[in-house]
Formats: C-alpha cells, sequence, structure tokens
C-alpha cells in the first residue's frame, strides 16, 4: 500500500507540474509559430504594394488613352515579376483591358469571382490573402487626378513563403521538444529529490512499527523535511528508551513471579528432601554395626546414590527455573517441557492430594521456543489448577495435541498443551479479567500469573483460551505457532540486570 502512495506522490507531482510546463511549452512555441507566420506575410504584402506602385506609374497613360496593347505588355511584364501568379488591368468600368494571358481570352471581360467585384468598386488599394486557393491578392485603383481610370490587380503565388513557414514550425517544433524533455529530465531529478526523503519518512516509520526501534532517517537537510527526519529520529531513539524501560520492569517482574511461585512450593520440595535424607540418616547409623554385611553395604551404597541423584536433580530443576537464563529460542519438543515441569510441581500436586495424569501426542512437531519462558507459563497454570481444586484435591490433565486454528479461527499450525482441572472453575463475570495484570482473588495472590503468562505466550506468536464451567472445572489451552520462531522472542536480550542474578 505504502509502494502504491509513494508512487502516486511521486506522480502527481510529476504529472501535474509536467502538465503544466507542456501547456506553457505549447502555448509559446504557438504564438511564436503565429507571430514568425504574420511577419512573412506582412513582408510579402509590403513587396507586393510596393510592386504595385511601381506598375501604377506606367499603367496610368496606358490606361487614359486605353493602349490595350501597352497595357497587355505591362501585364505580362507584371506577370514575369517572382511569385506573381496573375495580372491584369482594368477600365473605370471593370473591364479587363490588360490580360497577362497568352492568348487574351479575358480581353473586355469584366471579374466574375466575389473578390473581383470588391476589387472594382474599391477606391482604396486591397490586400487580401486567400489560403484557400495560396494566392495573395492586391489591387490598387488608378486615378489621374480625382478621376478613377480603373485599377492593377495582381495574385502572388503563397507556396514559397508557404515553405517558409513550414520550415519555421519544424524549426520552432523541435527547439520547443528538446526544451520540453530537457525541463522533464530536471523536472524528474526535482521530483525525486523532494519525494526520496518522504519514502525514506515512510520506510523508517514502517520499519518502526514492525518492531525495528534502532532504525534511524538520518537526512541531513536544511529545510522542514530535514527538520521532520530529526524529530522522527529523536522519536525513534526515545521509543527505543521506553521500550527498554518497560522491558527491563517486565524482566523485574518474571523475576518476581517465578520467585514467588517457589515460594509456594517450599511446603512440598521441603517434604521432597527430607525423605530421602531421613532414609540416608537411618541407613548411616546402622552401617557401623552392620559394616560386615555385603548386601546391607551394596544395598545402602545404592540407595544413597539413588536418593541423590533425586535431590540434585531437583535441585538442578529450581534452580534452572529460579535463575533467569539468557534468553535463548531453539527448536524443541513441547513434551519434554512439560516433563521438565511437572518434575518439580509434583510433591506439591501430592500434597494437595492432586493427581497428574499426562496424556501427550506422540509425534508432535518440534516448536521455536524458549524453553525456561516456556517452563514459567505452564508453571502458572499448573499452580493456578492445584490452587483452584482446594484441599480436596482433584485430577489434573495435562495433554498435548495438533491444532489447526489460530486465534481467530483462520488455518493454521500450532502446538496445543491443554491443562485440565477439576476445581471451582471461573466466573463468567472474571473470565475476561483474569489475564489483566493484579487481578486476583486469593489472600496470597499478586495476580500477575496469567498476566505474565499471556504475554511470553504472545512474544512466542501464540495465544491462549480457557473454557471453564464452575463446579465442575477449568481448562486453559496454550497453543504455540509451528514454524519460524516470532521475532519478539528472538529479539528479547537480558539486560544488564538480569546478568547479575546468573549463577554463572
Ligand atoms: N485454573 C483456575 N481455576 C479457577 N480460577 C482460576 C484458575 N486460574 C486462574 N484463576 C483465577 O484467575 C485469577 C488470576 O490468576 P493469576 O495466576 O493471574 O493470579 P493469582 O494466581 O491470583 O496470583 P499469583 O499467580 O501471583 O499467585 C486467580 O486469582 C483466579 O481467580
Ligand atoms: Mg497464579
Amino acid at each position: 500500500m505504502n509502494r502504491q502512495v509513494r508512487l502516486s506522490l511521486k506522480l502527481k507531482i510529476f504529472l501535474s507540474v509536467g502538465l503544466f510546463y507542456l501547456a506553457a511549452v505549447g502555448t509559446l512555441t504557438f504564438l511564436t509559430i503565429r507571430s514568425q507566420r504574420d511577419l512573412l506575410l506582412t513582408q510579402m504584402a509590403e513587396r507586393a504594394k510596393a510592386g504595385i506602385n511601381l506598375l501604377e506609374l506606367s499603367v496610368t497613360g496606358a490606361l487614359y488613352k486605353l493602349d490595350t496593347f501597352r497595357l497587355e505588355t505591362i501585364a505580362r511584364e507584371a506577370k514575369a515579376l517572382p511569385d506573381v501568379d496573375y495580372a491584369y488591368i482594368f477600365d473605370d468600368k471593370g473591364r479587363i483591358v490588360g490580360d497577362f494571358n497568352e492568348d487574351q481570352h479575358l480581353l473586355f471581360s469584366t471579374f466574375n469571382d466575389k473578390l473581383g467585384m470588391r476589387v472594382i468598386k474599391s477606391n482604396k488599394t486591397l490586400v487580401v490573402i486567400e489560403e484557400s486557393r495560396g494566392i495573395l491578392d492586391i489591387s490598387k485603383p488608378v486615378k489621374l487626378g480625382h478621376e478613377k481610370l480603373g485599377g492593377i490587380r495582381l495574385g502572388f503565388d503563397l507556396k514559397p513563403i508557404e515553405q517558409e513557414i513550414e520550415e519555421a514550425t519544424y524549426r520552432a517544433v523541435a527547439v520547443a521538444s528538446t526544451i520540453f524533455v530537457v525541463g522533464l529530465v530536471i523536472l524528474f531529478g526535482i521530483t525525486m529529490r523532494m519525494t526520496k526523503p518522504i519514502e525514506r519518512l515512510t520506510v523508517a516509520a514502517k520499519r518502526i512499527e514492525e518492531g525495528d526501534l534502532e532504525y534511524r532517517v538520518r537526512i541531513e537537510r536544511d529545510d522542514e523535511i530535514g527538520g521532520l527526519a530529526a524529530a522522527f529520529d529523536q522519536m525513534a531513539e526515545r521509543l527505543m528508551q521506553r521500550e527498554k524501560e518497560l522491558k527491563e520492569s517486565q524482566n523485574t517482574l518474571r523475576r518476581a513471579d517465578r520467585l514467588s511461585s517457589l515460594g509456594l512450593l517450599t511446603a512440598g520440595l521441603a517434604h521432597e528432601i527430607r525423605n530421602p535424607l531421613v532414609a540416608i540418616r537411618t541407613f548411616t547409623q546402622l552401617l557401623p554395626e552392620r559394616y560386615n554385611d555385603p548386601e546391607f553395604r551394596d544395598g545402602f551404597q545404592g540407595l544413597a546414590l539413588k536418593e541423590v541423584d533425586r535431590i540434585c536433580g531437583l535441585i538442578n530443576d529450581l534452580l534452572s527455573f529460579a535463575r533467569p537464563s539468557r534468553s535463548k529460542v531453539v527448536q524443541e519438543n513441547m513434551n519434554d517441557v512439560i516433563d521438565g515441569i511437572t518434575r518439580i510441581l509434583e510433591s506439591e500436586a501430592k500434597e494437595k492430594n492432586v493427581e497428574i495424569t499426562r496424556d501427550f501426542a506422540a509425534s508432535l512437531p518440534k516448536v521455536w521456543i524458549d524453553r525456561e519462558q516456556m517452563k514459567q507459563v505452564f508453571m502458572n497454570l499448573i499452580l493456578n489448577a492445584i490452587q483452584a481444586m482446594k484441599n480436596e484435591g482433584g485430577a489434573l490433565l495435562i495433554s498435548t495435541r495438533f491444532h489447526s486454528k489460530d486465534q481467530s479461527g483462520q488455518p493454521g499450525q500450532f502446538v496445543q498443551v491443554e491443562i485440565r482441572d477439576t476445581g471451582v472453575g471461573i466466573p463468567e463475570e472474571n473470565l475476561e479479567h483474569i489475564f489483566d495484570p493484579f487481578f486476583t482473588n486469593k489472600d496470597e495472590g499478586s495476580g500477575l500469573g496469567l498476566s505474565i503468562s499471556h504475554q511470553i505466550v504472545q512474544e512466542h506468536g501464540g495465544y491462549i483460551t480457557v473454557e471453564s464451567k464452575i463446579g465442575a472445572g477449568t481448562s486453559f489451552f496454550v497453543n504455540i505457532p509451528v514454524g519460524k520462531p516470532a521475532r519478539a522472542v528472538v529479539k528479547d536480550q537480558p539486560s544488564a540486570n538480569e546478568e547479575s542474578f546468573s549463577y554463572r
């Protein structure tokens, strides 16, 4: 769409100025040709007038005497002048008394054309251009004193002049076309120079809208566009700063959420660690007196190793969850991620009489995820489910499957994880608020769990939906897209602050 807008802006300026320019050059060329033509015709008329004036001197006497032989000679001589097409001398009654034609066939006849009638009656020199015939007709009355004796009528051929006008027209059009083309090239250059920075601003706005906050326009100009670009870059800089601050506070919240989730597990975990330690302590107490019993020794060693390994594994899981690791987006099998997190939660579930059942789809496609962030999502959802089942316990079903619809029901490819509990359910009026930050109905709750989970899933390009029935239970569906990693998670880098929390 933008490309179209950019093109049309360029095109609009180019077309409007271009058309105006064409009209200006066209009008100027037309006026030049017209005045050139008028000039040539005036010159011709002047020449014709000079010629007819000259003839008048010799015609007067012959006409007075009505010497037709002399008049015929004068008419022939006049016809011999350059570009003269016809030459007639007529008497005061309008009869032709000097005919340039060899056979004198018009002698004593009168002009039968319209102009001829005017010529006979006129008392002035008449110059008429008859374009249809290609002739300049000039006539002049011949007088002796006040008495009109007759007149002379000459026709000049306009062809040579027309040819000259044609050549002048060609020349003018050629010069005008050259000027027009050169002007167009210059206009194109100016248009480009004007629209280029606007194009760059448009690209920059688009890049920033897509999340590339490091993109800058960098147009150094002293005009308004330069000012706009500088303001734009400054705005992007501030936006980047804000985004950084926002990210930092989000990270702080996420850390707090992780630690508070761990806090909820302490009772169950203490149990989980104390039981094997009690067993090891009992064996250690018995060791001095049963030292010589190889069966006891082997049994003790096997059990101690197994229990210590279990405790180590649990502590490792806890540490990996507690410490915010470097953001790492890799292709993972969702079933493994859930397995990892349920290990830590199992003791808490047992404590609350909740039975966890898994129903994993066997051949799920791998998804691009940040394992630690995803674990945080499932930790929140599973803890919520356990808490929803109160003290009487219940069943918690964690299932995975392939899902082929996106949030708006359009076709898509997702891996879906469902966490279903048999807890109290969520009242309908609360359903639209549970993802809001700080929405909670628990005395000890922060109300951040679902809002953070929602944010993490969104950053992965996925979405969460809920189905709930009061008294029957709730299902949370986490959908993570199959395919390329979402941009938001790839870009997510830990801040300097976060590093200081690292265990490494
Ligand atoms: N599985 C569930 N069954 C019933 N209600 C739920 C369930 N999950 C969430 N809720 C409701 O949504 C609210 C918000 O959950 P959220 O995880 O955001 O915060 P919280 O659990 O109250 O606090 P925190 O997560 O900080 O301990 C909960 O207080 C609870 O009322
Ligand atoms: Mg919660």
